[in-house]
């Protein structure tokens, strides 16, 4: 019996509708694969001020919009759903194919070596956690004080934790790994490190802190949430020993992210879900628990999650590295020379020339970061994200360096395949016009958050909990 394959790069090609299967990049760019075609991507919000607005999604790097190539995919695979690694019906084979098929994808994707077991987790959270656990106890960790959370705190949770810092150069950061790591001692060392900084969108020298470590015996983990929507990973040629990654940061949101890297510590860990599909055989007493993913996959897998992370890869990989980051290049270039020419110096551990993502961190001089995003939502129908970035250390010690915040924190804005130029000129435009004019609405702190007094904005009717069926308010902004 033959169970449908799920054919993830025949899907993309056909689904990108940029032209036959056979097409090539250079067909696909000439033809303006960029922006590449989002769920949303026409999405219209309401304004504090009246009327509506097209969102202007500068929001990526907290989520990215998913791929229409991804729904598509989930549209074709949903009617074949079905339990996975459980059910006898013949859509269960087509899950369970599906679901093996996602892991080759993704394999594939990050340049894994052939032994290299990928898990399917949460998300890059969920992936840190899970290895910080798996890493054998007595083990060494090192970490920089620039990392977000994920890849901060269930390390230090750790017995044997070690801070390296906040290096003020490229070359400062591998001069203190180099260190930290000739002087330790012990017979497991790990270093992990961002791949590209949430916060500042820089990237790391990751090839050579690769290098650095295997040259004192240490594993590096590379939390590469930021980077693999943008930047190709080898992790066989990079020499990267683990990279965890996140869907909803890749055009996926379904709930999937993963870890994938070397098995032996992970075989040997306790499951992260203890619980059915990650045992051998339980008796009274007694488990045995299985090796490989299934280990801590416990519980039905999110197969829908799965796919779609696949089908994202397989898309990524199909749009190609080159052309995306020439798209993502040439719309990073025009914001951060539109913010400078506002007075507003883009965050940066080590300076402007640093190579990094699609991603901006800032602030403008007078304005509160959390007041000003609100407003840019509120008044001009844009999306960013204001606050520490869940990166509090770094957000201390980058404060010096934003001598125009007014309060703590930075507004970021964050670009990907589905930009369009426009929406960079409305930021620029909404900042320069926020500066000169000041706000239309009153805006005041509600629980922490910026919020417009008296907004007359409502949600969508099925998400509203009190206000479905109520008029709204006239608005009070000028
Ligand atoms: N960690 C994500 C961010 O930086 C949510 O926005």
């Amino acid at each position: 019996m033959s169970t449908p394959q799920i054919d993830f790069p025949r899907l993309a090609s056909s689904l990108l509708r940029l032209g036959g299967p056979n097409e090539t990049l250079a067909g696909v760019t000439a033809r303006g694969a960029f922006p590449a075609a989002m769920v949303g991507g026409a999405l219209h919000v309401p304004l504090a001020t009246g009327g509506t607005a097209r969102y202007a999604n500068l929001d990526y790097a907290s989520s990215a919009p998913c791929l229409a190539v991804v729904r598509d995919a989930i549209d074709q695979l949903l009617p074949w759903y079905g339990s996975v690694h459980r059910g006898a019906g013949f859509v269960s084979n087509v899950m369970n194919e599906a679901y093996s098929a996602a892991r080759d994808v993704v394999h594939t994707f990050v340049g894994a070596r052939d032994d290299d077991t990928v898990i399917f987790t949460r998300n890059t959270t969920d992936a840190l956690s899970l290895l910080a656990s798996a890493v054998p106890d007595g083990a060494k960790v090192f970490t920089f004080t620039a990392e977000h959370h994920a890849n901060l705190l269930p390390w230090r949770a750790r017995a044997h934790h070690v801070d390296l810092g906040v290096p003020r150069t490229r070359d400062d950061a591998l001069a203190r790994a180099e260190e930290a790591l000739r002087r330790a001692r012990g017979a497991d060392r790990v270093l992990s490190v961002t791949g590209a900084s949430n916060v500042t969108g820089e990237l790391w020298p990751i090839a050579e802190l690769a290098e650095i470590a295997h040259r004192y015996g240490a594993r590096i983990v590379v939390d590469a949430a930021q980077l693999a929507p943008h930047v190709p990973i080898d992790m066989a040629r990079t020499n990267l020993d683990y990279v965890a990654l996140s869907g909803h940061k890749m055009y996926a949101p379904f709930g999937a992210g993963a870890l994938i890297g070397r098995g032996d510590w992970l075989d040997r860990a306790d499951p992260h879900l203890a619980g059915g599909g990650a045992v051998k055989r339980v008796g009274a007493d007694s488990v045995e628990w299985l090796t490989g993913p299934s280990r801590h996959e416990g519980g039905t897998p999110n197969v829908v999650g799965a796919v779609a992370l696949a089908a994202a890869c397989t898309a990524l990989g199909e749009l190609g590295h080159e052309a995306a980051s020439r798209y993502e290049n040439a719309l990073l270039d025009r914001l951060l020379s539109g913010l400078r020419m506002l007075g507003a110096e883009p965050l940066a551990l080590w300076g402007p020339h640093t190579k990094r993502i699609g991603l901006v961190s800032f602030n403008l001089s007078g304005f509160d970061p959390g007041a000003l995003a609100a407003a840019l939502s509120a008044e001009f129908g844009i999306g960013v994200r204001a606050g520490a970035f869940c990166a509090h250390p770094l957000m201390d010690a980058l404060a010096p360096k934003a001598s125009q915040a007014s309060a703590y924190g930075a507004v970021r804005a964050s670009v990907g395949l589905g930009t369009r130029f426009e929406d960079v000129e409305r930021l620029l435009t909404a900042l320069e016009t926020l500066r000169e004019d000041g706000p239309a609405c009153p805006y005041r702190l509600d629980a922490g958050r910026w919020v417009v007094e008296g907004d007359a904005r409502v949600v969508p009717a099925m998400v509203s909990r009190s206000r479905r069926g109520v008029s709204p308010p006239e608005p009070s902004c000028r």
